[in-house]
């Protein structure tokens, strides 16, 4: 017998049909109720081109109570039920069809849905939540007029809000009362929100470049009303930025963001209505560390950018989804550049990349940027789609040149506005809007993988010529053997190592599997500076000397590449040291000497660039990864570095101190410097190490240099340690976003207890699953913490594979989300990967398994 070609429930990009019925309008009405919500839907349905097959509603855990069409009940010979979908025949080309269901919202534990978060009810519909609310074509190619009633106890939910604006409202018998709402944008159902609570609202306004007059709300609970400021700002920042930059306007009455506890991932841009996970919302200094506030920042700018790219412009199936994620983590990044520093977002925005991007692209869960098959679609939220997605756009961007990327974005907007467009549509328009030619590079969509590209140079003193070689490779990825070369811009500079200048910075296209590029009139060798800004997400193989890379670490003028040069150079020491071949550590060391005294340097940039490598971006440079060695190795080199400039970093720990908080980018730049002087100076050894950690725990006027101070003393062994963790516990234990840190903070503790301690917090009291994010404090850290993961006992890969079985019963998205990890096995060695392989195959063997676990356990294992 032949194994079926296609297991059933693979979805693929190329099966794409136009939908069969369209639904140009719905009226929802909802009576809203923790325990019993009925909701009735009326939709207004369209037959869409010459056929005779039957409509489909998807829903998921949905009986229909009642199915009416035109008015009347429908008979039995005109519906019936299949596995997720009601089917309905009907004749004519244009009909009313009724459905009333009933849910549970409180007992809603996947987060999808309607469903119950301290105490308020809420939505969240992407991908293929809007199934879980109500029978309905669910997929985001159907674009319908919402006309949303919402009923309920006046008392326990004074608030009720949906899209677009609000018509009316009024009282209703027994307490309670209603309100109407109507979005005259045509939506998919996957941007639809409702939200029922008792909220405080931080209100303010935005007048639109055309003069138009916006209500903003940001719905918090009352007590947490001092921690919207941040958000608010941010909001208003990024209406105003994207009327400059893109020449976009905000086109309703109201917009609202309302905050929830209990969320899978960061927030949902729902036309109107964002609804957040609260730490993307809340921030003050005594709970927010800075990168809390850039986080609130970036994600609010996200969210109300996809009103434009996502919402006005949506995409025509979720194969496509990059093509509103990548462009808005795109905008959202230029966003954040341009209201702190464009030199260190680059640099932060590249270490994710390479941290959670290049990982996936390397493992078995690759795929491509537009990907050709899925099972569950709530798998394919990666960095792929977002970050490298982003890239892409960031390349488009780099070889237009600012005014033809504009032409080419004005093009995409005004020609498919209120549509659902695909990733192809976005190409075309770029390449008719900005007038070039992109057929080679489509396949940065098509290939999954990271390219590696070599690059040699050589001189000819005779010529006086210099040629630079490069070479491009892409190993093959799951599904995808042979791999096309790419389309590569890499911007390029060459230093004149005499006088530390170039003669500037060039764009060169690599499109061929080798190709060589020369330069005239260099008397003597260059240093070749590549990939400057991180022009292209490729990886770089050199040869360039540690003389070379020291020399570029002091002089080179992109701020990226100075960094690249900085990390390289502490890359090579320690891989060469794990590799029993140690190189000398002197350059290293005179190179942060001279970056941490350098007065004209942006502190914060010091900071970039004196961050020693991760233990996880050691391991990805290595053939098999050795996370025993690489922290040995790393854990001397930092001590090394703190004991050799311990002066230094004492003076630039009193340096920084500040005497009140401020969140200026100069305040933030100066905290990130204070913390890694005191990382350095308790690596050193110092006998004082541990209380001077201490004290800035104590006095710090902001959880910045007070969490920092925590995480450095929770890597040592310290009295102190165990005070700081006792005291922030009581402190801070009755807010669940900081309480949150406290978990993290231990998960991420590089210490060889951590194992045993991610346990014992596991059964902590204050420890649940129901909350997502108190998940990811505790196990998400811990899978991002090489060296304690992937102990050698196999204890922590057990643990993991633990809390993913008892959360998959609950919340099977955010239970997949914890797979990943577990799925790099062949990254490491024989005992490691047979440890991590039977974890995944205890997972599999569990009966009713969620698909989204199912999918991604699978796929590992290949
Ligand atoms: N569209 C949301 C964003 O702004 C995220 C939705 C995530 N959905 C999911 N099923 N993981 O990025
Ligand atoms: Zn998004």
């Amino acid at each position: 017998m032949h194994a079926s070609p296609a297991s059933p429930s693979v979805i693929r990009r190329s099966d794409y049909r136009p939908p069969d019925w369209l639904v140009p309008d719905i009226a929802l009405d909802f009576d809203l109720d923790p325990a019993r919500t009925r909701v009735r839907a009326t939709l207004i349905v369209t037959r869409n081109g010459d056929h005779d097959r039957p409509l489909r509603l998807d829903g998921d855990g949905l009986i229909p109570l009642e199915v009416r069409i035109d008015g009347e009940a429908a008979t039995p010979d005109q519906w019936h039920m299949e596995a997720g979908y009601l089917s309905v025949s009907l004749s004519g080309s244009a009909r009313k069809v009724e459905t009333l269901v009933e849910l549970a919202p409180e007992s809603n534990s996947k987060l999808m849905g309607l469903y119950a978060s301290g105490g308020l009810l809420c939505t969240q519909c992407e991908a293929e939540g809007f199934r879980r609310i109500t029978f309905f074509p669910d997929r985001p190619d159907i674009l319908s007029r919402y006309d949303v009633t919402l009923r309920a106890d006046k008392a326990r939910f004074p608030i009720l809000l949906s899209n677009g604006d609000p018509v009316e409202q009024g009282e209703g018998d027994a307490g309670q009362h209603w309100a109407r709402w109507v979005d005259p944008f045509p939506k998919p159902c996957y941007l639809f929100a409702l939200v029922a609570a008792d909220l405080a609202c931080n209100a303010d306004s935005f007048v639109t470049m055309s003069g138009r007059d916006v209500q903003l709300g940001i719905w918090v609970r009352e007590a947490d009303l001092p921690r919207t400021g941040h958000a608010m700002q941010a909001l208003k920042n990024s209406m105003a930025w994207d009327e400059r930059v893109y020449g976009r306007e905000y086109d309703l009455d109201v917009f609202n963001i309302v905050a929830v506890a209990d969320f899978n991932f960061g927030a949902m841009e729902n036309k109107g209505l964002n609804i957040f996970n609260s730490r993307y919302i809340l921030a003050d200094p005594e709970t927010a560390t800075d990168i809390d506030y850039d986080g609130v920042e970036g994600v609010v700018a996200h969210e109300y950018f996809h009103n434009w790219s996502g919402n006005r412009v949506t995409c025509r199936d979720w194969f496509q989804l990059s093509l509103k994620e990548g462009f808005t983590v795109f905008r959202d990044q230029n966003f954040s550049a341009d209201m702190g520093s464009h030199a260190v977002k680059r640099i932060e925005d590249v270490r994710i990349l390479r941290a959670a991007q290049f990982q996936e692209d390397s493992g078995p869960l690759a795929h491509p940027v537009r990907p050709e098959s899925y099972m569950e679609i709530s798998n394919f939220y990666t960095a792929t789609i977002y970050n490298k997605g982003a890239e892409l756009i960031r390349m488009i961007a780099l070889m237009l040149g600012p005014e033809r990327f504009r032409a080419g974005t004005d093009l995409y907007f005004d020609r498919h506005d209120g549509q659902a467009a695909t990733c192809e549509d976005f190409v075309l328009a770029m390449e008719e809007g900005g007038e070039i030619d992109l057929s080679q590079f489509r396949r940065w969509y098509e290939q999954a993988g990271t390219p590696h590209v070599r690059a040699t140079l050589d001189h000819d003193p005779m010529t006086r010529t210099v040629n630079l070689h490069l070479h491009q490779s892409l190993a093959p990825t799951p599904g995808q053997p042979d791999k096309a070369p790419m389309a590569i811009p890499l911007r390029v500079a060459l230093f004149d190592p005499a006088t530390g200048t170039h003669h500037g910075d060039e764009l060169l296209m690599l499109t061929e599997p080798q190709q060589s590029f020369s330069f005239p009139d260099f008397a003597t060798p260059p240093i070749l500076s590549i990939n400057r800004g991180f022009s292209a997400p490729v990886i770089i193989d050199t040869n360039r000397s540690q003389d070379d890379l020291a020399f570029l670490s002091a002089h080179d003028d992109d701020p990226f590449a100075r960094y690249e040069a900085m990390q390289q150079l502490m890359v090579n020491i320690l891989v060469g040291r794990i590799a029993g071949q140690p190189i000398d550590e002197a350059a290293v060391i005179a190179a942060i000497r001279q970056v941490i005294t350098d007065p004209l340097l942006d502190p914060a940039f010091v900071a970039e660039a004196i961050r020693l490598p991760s233990e996880a971006y050691l391991g990805d440079q290595m053939a098999h990864v050795d996370p025993d060695a690489i922290h040995a190795a790393r854990e001397a080199l930092q001590q090394r570095i703190g004991a050799e400039l311990e002066p230094d970093w004492r003076a630039i720990h009193a340096r920084t101190r500040a005497a009140e908080f401020s969140i200026s980018a100069a305040a933030k730049g100066a905290r990130k410097l204070r913390n890694s002087a005191l990382g350095y100076l308790v690596a050193s050894g110092a006998m004082d190490g541990p209380a001077i950690a201490f004290v800035q725990f104590e006095q710090a006027h902001n959880m910045t240099e007070r969490q920092a101070a925590l995480a450095i003393l929770a890597n040592g062994d310290s009295a102190e340690r165990v005070a700081a963790l006792d005291i922030f516990y009581n402190r801070y234990g009755a807010d669940a976003l900081t309480l949150d840190k406290w978990f993290q903070t231990q998960a991420f503790a590089v210490h060889p207890d951590t194992v045993d301690l991610v346990e014992e917090l596991g059964r902590h009291k204050d420890f649940t699953l129901a909350n997502p994010n108190r998940v990811r404090a505790l196990y998400g850290a811990f899978t991002g913490n090489q060296w304690a993961f992937h102990h050698i006992s196999g204890k922590g890969y057990r643990l993991v594979a633990d809390c993913i079985l008892a959360l998959d019963r609950l919340n099977p998205q955010t239970a997949a989300r914890l797979v990943p990890p577990l799925g790099r096995w062949k990254r490491f060695d024989a005992a490691r990967g047979a440890l991590m392989r039977g974890e995944l195959e205890r997972i599999l063997a569990q009966p009713g398994l969620s698909k989204d676990v199912t999918e991604q356990a699978s796929k590992s294992l290949e």
